[in-house]
């Protein structure tokens, strides 16, 4: 199976707002309506950094009256920060630091068959790029322009994508999928 990143962006590239706010994605519709579901459903272990962990745990726990359920995620998660970040009782969320292989070591174990999804944000994904452990990803694109924020990818890569397939969700979605070739075959796929 698969690592992946997979994540929503304005048509110009964002993959959130000045503020960290989604508010211009979820206004469009449920971005879950589309093929992401079918996605999610294979979804084995997670990765994501910390600002995104906090955005998820200021917006969806802390104001729940049942954090533990509010957590969208009952597979294991691996957060990656130097810092310490509120925890959440009763869910499967490991916090890590450092180097990117122990952790896809750990996510591959946990995962099984199922794919391993790196949540975000952009330069986390591509810590797993350097390090030969990036499989696909999906990108999907908003009809929304917002002029800066948090970029796709922080840097420039130029990695090796093979377009794998484009499909249109509705009036405000299209989701692209591409797959990366290593050029060098040691740092292709070492996660089977
Ligand atoms: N549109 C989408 O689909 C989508 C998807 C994901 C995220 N988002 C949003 O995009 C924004 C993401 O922001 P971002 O890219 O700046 O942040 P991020 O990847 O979520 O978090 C960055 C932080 O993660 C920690 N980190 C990353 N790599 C590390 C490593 N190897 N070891 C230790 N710590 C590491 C560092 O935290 P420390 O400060 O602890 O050092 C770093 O400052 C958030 O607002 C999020 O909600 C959107």
């Amino acid at each position: 199976m698969k690592t992946v990143f997979n994540a929503a962006a304005s048509l110009d590239g964002f993959i959130a707002d000045e503020d960290n706010s989604l508010e211009w994605l979820f206004q469009l519709g449920d971005p879950e309506d589309t093929e992401f579901n079918r996605f999610f459903e294979q979804v084995g272990a997670i990765a994501m950094g910390a600002t995104t962990y906090q955005w998820i745990y200021d917006h969806q726990v802390s104001t729940s009256d049942d954090p533990s359920e509010a957590w969208p995620y009952k597979m294991p998660v691996w957060v990656f920060s130097n810092r310490k970040l509120p925890r959440i009782e009763n869910r499967d969320i490991r916090f890590v630091s450092g180097s990117v292989e122990p952790v896809h070591d750990a996510m591959c174990r946990e995962a099984g068959g199922n794919i391993r999804w790196i949540v975000g944000g952009g330069d986390l994904a591509v810590q797993f790029y350097d390090a030969g452990l990036l499989d696909e990803i999906i990108i999907t694109v908003a009809s929304v322009t917002l002029g800066g924020g948090v970029p796709f990818f922080p840097r420039r890569t130029d990695m090796p994508l093979k377009l794998l397939s484009v499909k249109q969700y509705g009036r405000a979605f299209a989701e692209l999928r591409y797959e990366i070739q290593y050029v060098n075959p040691s740092t292709a796929v070492k996660n089977q």
